[in-house]
């Protein structure tokens, strides 16, 4: 079957893999790739497929209404895979405006025209489909009720051999909405909008969401890249608070690939939580990251210890974030390919072998950005 697909924010970290998959993938469909490339898309995230037939690059903001309804006539869009966001929690502590602009109006501004198109064609929205992208921190925060870590009740393929879980809640699907940051509250509110277009209007959709990711082109504000490229300049690791807080890490081609069942087999007006059961404590993830690093470097064990530095905590810091993904495991057999120890290997090698991608991105108005965010600290 041909299709004709939008994702928004393709240029970015999650969105560039998600391009690539379905452009590779589906030799049918025209994928078109909406991205306004603000300092956190880079279309050098997709040199590979930027010349496929099936491939259109869009440069356009999402919060432009009367540009995305042209583009969805102009294309016949028929399936809209929504990942343009602003995504970095400090920077929405610095600049909720900006967040609250792109996330809460793009995301309002792409459903209406989505609303417009569809509604004005003879089917409607038979066919059609809306796929929200969101994220685990709408949830909140869970707490830390085993703080040593006890055996993880659930896996998956992408759990890490340490199979540990820091408490014995879990967010599910059901999970009251409690987002602390601006970053989740603005995340929050467009995922009320796009249940809200569903609930009213009858606009087919679908919301997904999903723990922090890992792997190639995260930008280097995230935490593994930025921790990887400053242990390879030998430059501080600013550890926020204690170290102790608990992400829930997923590889972002796994990731892909759930997005991906979900846009063809997921059950409209469905949210599906997608994460891999795998909990680390920034310390510890932080360890495993300079051991891998300095061993790929040829450096002895332990030498970029020095490097960790423990600075003053992000206001409103989140403790623990953890994923139960049992319900897209069971309904559509989602299973991740990679285990962390291979996930975290394979992203320290690919951030150590793309030193230009890294360079070309970590010179210039992000330096001084940069050092900006950490001068207070
Ligand atoms: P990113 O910051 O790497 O990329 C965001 C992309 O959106 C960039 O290419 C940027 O240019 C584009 N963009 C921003 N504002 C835009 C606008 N107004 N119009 C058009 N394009 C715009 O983000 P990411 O980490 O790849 O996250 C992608 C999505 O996944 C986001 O919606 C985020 O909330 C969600 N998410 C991220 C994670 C994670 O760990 N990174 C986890 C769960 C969910
Ligand atoms: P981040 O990659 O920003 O993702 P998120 O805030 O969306 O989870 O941060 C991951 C964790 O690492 C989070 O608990 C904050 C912490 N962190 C640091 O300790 N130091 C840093 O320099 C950064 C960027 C993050």
């Amino acid at each position: 079957m041909k299709r004709t697909i939008i994702i928004t924010g393709g240029a970015g970290f999650i969105g560039s893999h998600v391009v690539r998959l379905f452009v590779n993938k589906y030799p049918d469909y025209h994928i078109i790739n909406v991205d306004k490339l603000t300092y956190a898309g880079n279309l050098e995230n997709l040199t590979d497929v930027e010349n496929m037939p099936n491939y259109t690059f869009v440069k356009a903001d999402i919060c432009d209404f009367d540009r995305m309804l042209d583009l969805m006539k102009e294309y016949t869009v028929d399936g809209i895979i929504h990942l343009a966001a602003e995504s970095h929690v400090d920077r929405s502590i610095k600049d909720p405006f900006t967040f609250a602009k792109t996330n809460v109006m793009g995301t309002l501004s792409l459903l209406q025209a989505a609303k417009v198109y569809w509604e004005s064609l003879p089917e409607k929205y038979s066919g059609k489909l809306f796929y929200h992208i969101s994220t685990d921190e709408v949830y909140g925060a869970l707490e830390l009720t085993a703080p040593e870590g006890i055996d993880s009740p659930f896996t998956t393929a992408a759990s890490s051999e340490h199979h540990h879980a820091y408490g014995e809640e879990f967010f599910l699907e059901t999970t009251k909405y409690n987002p602390h940051s601006p970053y989740s509250a603005s995340k929050a509110s467009s995922d009320h909008f796009v249940r809200a277009y569903h609930d009213t209007y009858g606009m087919p959709t679908i919301v997904t969401n999903c723990s922090n990711n890992y792997g190639p082109y995260q930008f280097p504000e995230k935490l593994i890249p930025l921790f990887i490229n400053n242990i390879r300049h030998r430059k501080a690791l600013p550890v926020y608070g204690k170290g102790e807080n608990v992400r829930d890490w997923l590889y972002v081609v796994d990731h892909a690939r759930a997005i991906d069942l979900i846009f063809h087999d997921g059950k409209v007006a469905e949210t599906y939580n997608i994460g891999g059961f795998n909990e680390w404590k920034n310390i510890d993830i932080i360890k495993v990251i300079i051991k891998t690093v300095d061993r790929l470097l040829g450096n002895p064990e332990g030498h970029s210890l020095d490097l960790i530095t423990y600075v003053t905590d992000r206001a409103g810091h989140d403790l623990r974030y953890a994923i139960d993904s049992r319900k897209l495991q069971s309904e559509l057999g989602w299973e991740p390919s990679l285990q962390f120890e291979e996930g975290i290997e394979k992203t320290v090698r690919w951030y150590l072998d793309n030193e230009e991608w890294m360079n070309r991105i970590t010179s210039g108005e992000y330096e001084k950005y940069y050092e900006s965010m950490y001068k207070d600290r």
